[in-house]
C-alpha cells in the first residue's frame, strides 16, 4: 500500500454486526493509534440516513460496546473520519457513486468489508469491478456463511474471485481473531515442552467444547437453514482442530500457516452411513431453562416442526501419522448450561504405575471463554506423613493470564474484540489469520459427507431439555470409548 491513502469501506455500515462489533473495533484501533492519520471510513448502506445521523448511531454503538475504555477525544476524532453513502446494490449506479465519493482511486488503498448477506457478494463485487475499484492493492473482507455446502461455497468464492484474487480476499473466522485462539500457536510453537508430546503416542484424546447458553433468538430464519454443524462446526470448531493438530509451520507467514491447516482438514477421516450413528450426535433444544430464563423450545419458537440441530457432537479422526488412534471429540450447542469454550488434551496413563491406581493421567486444560486459563494437572506427593507411605495428589499448574499480568503490577489488558486484530491485519495486508479458499472447501467436503450420511440414515436431532449438555447420544459418543467422558 505504501504511501497511498487508506480508505476502509464498510458495506452494511448500519447493520447489526457493524454496530455491535465493527464500529467499536475500528474506534478502539483508532484510540490505540493503529489507524493512519488520514485514513477515511466510508459507511455504505441502502439506508439514506445521512452522515450526521449515521455517525450519531455509530457513536452510540461504540459507547455501548466499549464505553468504559473510551478516552476523551477518541469519539470526536473517530467520527470525523466517517462519511455515510446511501447505495443500493440492486441499482447500476452503485460503483459510480462510490467512486465519486472515493476520489482519486489511483492513489488509494481501499479495504472493502462486505458486512452483508452473502447473496449480495456477487452483485457488489461486480459493481466494484465495473467501477475499476478492485485493482491491487485494494482488497475485500468477507465473512461466513460462505455457502451452506461445498457447491454453494464455490459459487460464492467464484463470484468474489472474479474481482479479487485469493491473496486479496480476506475470509474472516472471528475465532481466529480471539487472543486466546492465537495463543494456541504461541503455546505450541513458543515452548519446547509440549511439541514432543503432542501426538498419539502420548495423547489419549482431545475434547473441544463450544457451549453457549443463548438460544437462536432473532436469528431463527438464518439458523434454521444452517444448524449447529454449519453455523459453528464447519468453521470455528474445525479451525480450532487445525491449530491444535497441524504440523509446526516453517514460519508464521500466511501460506506456511495455512498450508499446514489445510492438510489437517484434508486428513479428516470421512464419516459415512456406516459409522455416522456412532460418530455423531444431533440434538435440538426442547422446553427447559437456560441463561436464567425459561425456554419454550426450538420448535415452539419457530412455530413449526424442524429438523435443524442446535447441538452437534462429533468424534473426528485425523488419518495421519501424528494423530492416528487419537480422536478429537467436538461439540457445540445452544441453550447449554454454561457459556464456555474449552479444549482438553487428555494424556495417556503412565505406562507403569509404581503408585497403584492413585496416579491419574495428565490433562492440559485450555479455557478460551469466558475466562482465559491454561492449566496442566500434575501428580504430586500429598504433603505430610501417613502410615501407609506415599500418597499422590493431583495439582493444577495454572497459567492464568489475567493474574500473570496483575502480578507484574500492570493493569490487565482490555479484552479486545476479535475483529480488532482482524481488521488491523487486513489494513496491513496480512492474511495469515484469515481462511484460505482451499480450507473452506476442504472443511465443507468433510461436513457435506456427515450431513449426507444423516440424510441417508434419516438421523434426526434428538430433543434435549434447554439448559442441559445436549442429548444422551452426545454422551454415548464419547463414553462408548472406554474410560472417556466429557469434562463438564
Ligand atoms: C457465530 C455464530 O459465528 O459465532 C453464532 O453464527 C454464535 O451462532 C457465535 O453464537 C459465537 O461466537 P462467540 O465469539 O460469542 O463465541
Amino acid at each position: 500500500a505504501g504511501s497511498r491513502q487508506q480508505v476502509f469501506v464498510l458495506v452494511g455500515g448500519t447493520g447489526d454486526l457493524a454496530m455491535r462489533m465493527l464500529w467499536p473495533s475500528l474506534a478502539m484501533l483508532d484510540q490505540d493509534g493503529f489507524l493512519a492519520d488520514n485514513l477515511r471510513i466510508i459507511s455504505v448502506a441502502r439506508e439514506d440516513c445521512g452522515t450526521e445521523v449515521c455517525v450519531d448511531r455509530i457513536g452510540n454503538a461504540v459507547t455501548k460496546r466499549v464505553g468504559e475504555s473510551l478516552e476523551p477525544g477518541t469519539l470526536a476524532r473517530f467520527r470525523k473520519r466517517i462519511v455515510h453513502v446511501a447505495l443500493d446494490a440492486a441499482k447500476d449506479d452503485w460503483g459510480a457513486k462510490l467512486k465519486a465519493e472515493l476520489g482519486d482511486i489511483e492513489h488509494l488503498d481501499v479495504v472493502f468489508f462486505l458486512s452483508v448477506s452473502p447473496s449480495l457478494f456477487k452483485p457488489i463485487c461486480e459493481h466494484i469491478e465495473r467501477a475499476g475499484l478492485n485493482k491491487a492493492p485494494n482488497r475485500v473482507i468477507i465473512e461466513k456463511p460462505i455457502g451452506r455446502d461445498l457447491a454453494s461455497s464455490k459459487v460464492i468464492n467464484d463470484s468474489v474471485a472474479h474481482a479479487f484474487d485469493e491473496s486479496r480476499t480476506f475470509r474472516i473466522d472471528h475465532y481466529l481473531g480471539k487472543e486466546t485462539v492465537q495463543n494456541l500457536i504461541a503455546l505450541r510453537f513458543g515452548n519446547v515442552v509440549f511439541e514432543p508430546l503432542w501426538n498419539s503416542q502420548t495423547i489419549d484424546h482431545v475434547q473441544i467444547t463450544i457451549a453457549e447458553t443463548v438460544g437462536v433468538g432473532e436469528r431463527l430464519g438464518y439458523y434454521d437453514e444452517y444448524g449447529a454443524i454449519r453455523d459453528m462446526l464447519q468453521n470455528h470448531l474445525l479451525q480450532l482442530v487445525c491449530l491444535l493438530a497441524m504440523e509446526p509451520p516453517s514460519a508464521l507467514s500466511s501460506d506456511a500457516l495455512r498450508d499446514e491447516k489445510v492438510k489437517v482438514l484434508r486428513s479428516l477421516k470421512a464419516i459415512t452411513v456406516d459409522n455416522v450413528k456412532d460418530h455423531t450426535a444431533r440434538g435440538q433444544y426442547g422446553p427447559g431453562f437456560a441463561d436464567g430464563h425459561p425456554v419454550a423450545g426450538y420448535e415452539v419458537e419457530k412455530g413449526s416442526p424442524s429438523n435443524t440441530e442446535t447441538f452437534v457432537a462429533i468424534k473426528a479422526e485425523i488419518a495421519n501419522w501424528r494423530w492416528a488412534g487419537t480422536p478429537f471429540y467436538l461439540r457445540t450447542g445452544k441453550c447449554l448450561p454454561s457459556r464456555s469454550t474449552e479444549i482438553v488434551i487428555q494424556f495417556k496413563p503412565l505406562p507403569h504405575s509404581i503408585f497403584g491406581t492413585e496416579a491419574k493421567a495428565n490433562r492440559l486444560h485450555i479455557r478460551l471463554q469466558p475466562d482465559e486459563d491454561i492449566s496442566l494437572t500434575v501428580m504430586n506427593k500429598a504433603p505430610g506423613l501417613t502410615a501407609e507411605g506415599t500418597h499422590l495428589q493431583s495439582l493444577d499448574l495454572s497459567l492464568s493470564l489475567i493474574k500473570a499480568f496483575e502480578g507484574n503490577g500492570e493493569k490487565a489488558p482490555r479484552r479486545r474484540i476479535a475483529y480488532e486484530r482482524l481488521i488491523l491485519d487486513a489494513l496491513q495486508g496480512n492474511n495469515a489469520q484469515f481462511v484460505r479458499r482451499d480450507e473452506v472447501e476442504a472443511a465443507w467436503m468433510w461436513v457435506d459427507g456427515i450431513i449426507d450420511s444423516w440424510t441417508k440414515t434419516s438421523m434426526k436431532p434428538q430433543q434435549y431439555p434447554a439448559g442441559t449438555f445436549g442429548p444422551v447420544s452426545g454422551y454415548r459418543l464419547i463414553e462408548r470409548d472406554e474410560g472417556r467422558t466429557w469434562n463438564d
